[in-house]
């Protein structure tokens, strides 16, 4: 059995934001872009602002971070992909409940449009608690894998789980098909949108479901932040819009791309590489057993008959399907997780796979503290034919960060929020 460790959890640290003008000069690099309007007090409604003399590593580092918006691109696998009809029937199933056995629960239930499409608790509640932290559902259409342990490949059937899931929804599929197809609204939409009305066979309605709340979550995207008008405003060389970025944030920002290596796995415009990744967070489930992560993800992937390998692949080509085809299970998949995104982190607290992490300031300090010597230690006890331990990602060391530095990360992570209000389900006229 796995050695058991923990993690001391601590009040958020104090804020001491005055000593933070004295630090990060010392601690800059070389001088790519010069500094403007020094003396000039932070913090004035009239305040021009100070750009940091970002490196030209840095600079590359915060430009692969966007643009963003990225542009809309439609999923191959799923032929009602970008379809308006599509998105309006998946928008109403979204909200449906008696998508579930009690008639309770949808998945606007667990991924709340005002929660940043999360659900503020630790662990998601369907029809009971489930083993995960309901991340959200935003910007999913950027991903390659769906769950935190990556057991779909695609958006729609990763919509179709949670809708078979005692846990979660606990339908049957024979009882989703009868919903479509006893409902006048829902089977005319149905039909607008695959050409015929709901067939006898349950599966065939059961995948058109999971492909309509796909087309549907295709279209959540997050805003503009104020992180990408600075990295707009340094990609075009406007120093005067850059410098009205916070102090604080920049100076997090350095941290997060350069000694953190935080960019490296929060890689690119959605703040993920896509892949996966343990980050030594205890992995015990509360109901008993361990979370395995990416090891068991693989095998569920490859059982899925919703695989992008299977017949339910719109693409003939089964383009992407390559990465489903070469995926390896192998001993360092063990506790992984998947890199989640960080765009419009601050409104889906609490953190990680299992919500183990209550704040932002918990998760960086978390990074700071990390012991390299914990991560992949589940080997020695799982496996006899792991003799020791994989090599651990080697990224992870502890960073031994101030607390103002803690609080400069978090001060950049904040930055990463949106404006936008949030989504309202839409009145749908009638269908006809
Ligand atoms: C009980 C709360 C709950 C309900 C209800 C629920 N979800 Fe989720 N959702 C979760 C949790 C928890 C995860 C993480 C699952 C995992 O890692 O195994 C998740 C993961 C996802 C993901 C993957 C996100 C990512 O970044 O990989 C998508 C997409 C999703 N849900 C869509 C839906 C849809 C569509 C429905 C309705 C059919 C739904 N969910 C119903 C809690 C819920
Ligand atoms: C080795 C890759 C890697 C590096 C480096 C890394 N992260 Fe992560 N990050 C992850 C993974 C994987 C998770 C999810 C882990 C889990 O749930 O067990 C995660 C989770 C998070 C979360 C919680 C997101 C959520 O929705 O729950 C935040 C915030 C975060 N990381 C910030 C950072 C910061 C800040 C740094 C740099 C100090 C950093 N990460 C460095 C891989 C990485």
């Amino acid at each position: 059995m796995k050695r058991c460790y923990s993690f001391v959890l601590r009040p958020a640290f104090p804020v001491s934001f005055h000593q933070s003008r004295f630090i990060s000069l010392a601690s800059s690099v070389t001088v790519a872009i010069f500094i403007a309007a020094l003396l000039t007090p932070a913090g004035a409604a009239d305040d021009p602002g100070v750009l940091l003399p970002f490196s030209d590593a840095e600079r590359r580092m915060i430009l692969q971070h966007g643009p963003w918006p990225p542009p809309a691109s439609r999923d191959p696998s799923n032929r009602v992909s970008g379809n308006a009809d599509a998105i309006t029937f998946g928008e109403k199933l979204f909200f449906e409940p008696r998508l579930s056995a009690k008639g309770s629960t949808s998945c606007g239930t667990c991924h709340v449009p005002e929660r940043g499409w999360a659900d503020g608790r630790k662990l998601g509640v369907g029809l009971v608690e489930v083993d995960r932290n309901t991340p959200t559902v935003q910007n999913v259409r950027t991903h390659r894998w769906f769950g935190w342990d990556g057991s779909s490949d695609n958006l729609w059937s990763q919509s179709v789980r949670p809708l078979l899931d005692a846990r979660e929804m606990g339908m049957t599929e024979r009882q989703v098909a009868e919903v479509v197809r006893n409902d006048a609204d829902l089977a005319c939409r149905y039909e607008k949108v695959f050409g015929a009305r709901p067939p006898a066979n349950d599966e065939a309605i059961l995948v058109a479901v999971g492909k309509a709340l796909a087309a549907f979550q295709e279209t959540l995207a997050s805003g503009r932040t104020p992180f990408d008008d600075f990295r707009d405003a340094l990609e075009k060389g406007d120093l005067k819009a850059a410098a009205r970025y916070p102090q604080d944030a920049q100076k997090g920002l350095r941290i997060f791309a350069g000694r953190g290596n935080c960019s490296l796995c929060h890689f690119g415009p959605n703040f993920t590489h896509g892949e996966f990744h343990e980050v030594g967070i205890p992995v015990f489930k509360k109901a008993g057993g361990v979370d395995w992560g990416r090891y068991e993800g693989i095998k569920k992937l490859r059982a899925n008959r919703f695989n992008l390998l299977g017949p339910f692949n719109d693409d003939p080509a089964r383009a992407d399907g390559t990465s489903t085809r070469h995926v390896a299970l192998v001993p360092q998949t063990f506790e992984q997780f998947k890199v989640p995104t960080l765009r419009n982190i601050a409104l889906t607290a609490p953190y990680m796979h299992n919500g183990h992490l209550a704040t932002l300031p918990d998760v960086v300090r978390h990074y700071s503290e990390i012991d390299p010597t914990l991560l992949h230690m589940a080997h020695l006890y799982f496996d006899p034919l792991v003799p020791e331990a994989v090599p651990t990602d080697t990224l992870l060391k502890p960073l031994k960060l101030t607390s103002i530095e803690i609080s400069y990360v978090v001060a950049f992570l904040m930055t990463l929020t949106d404006d936008q209000a949030p989504h309202k389900p839409g009145a749908a006229a009638p269908c006809r």
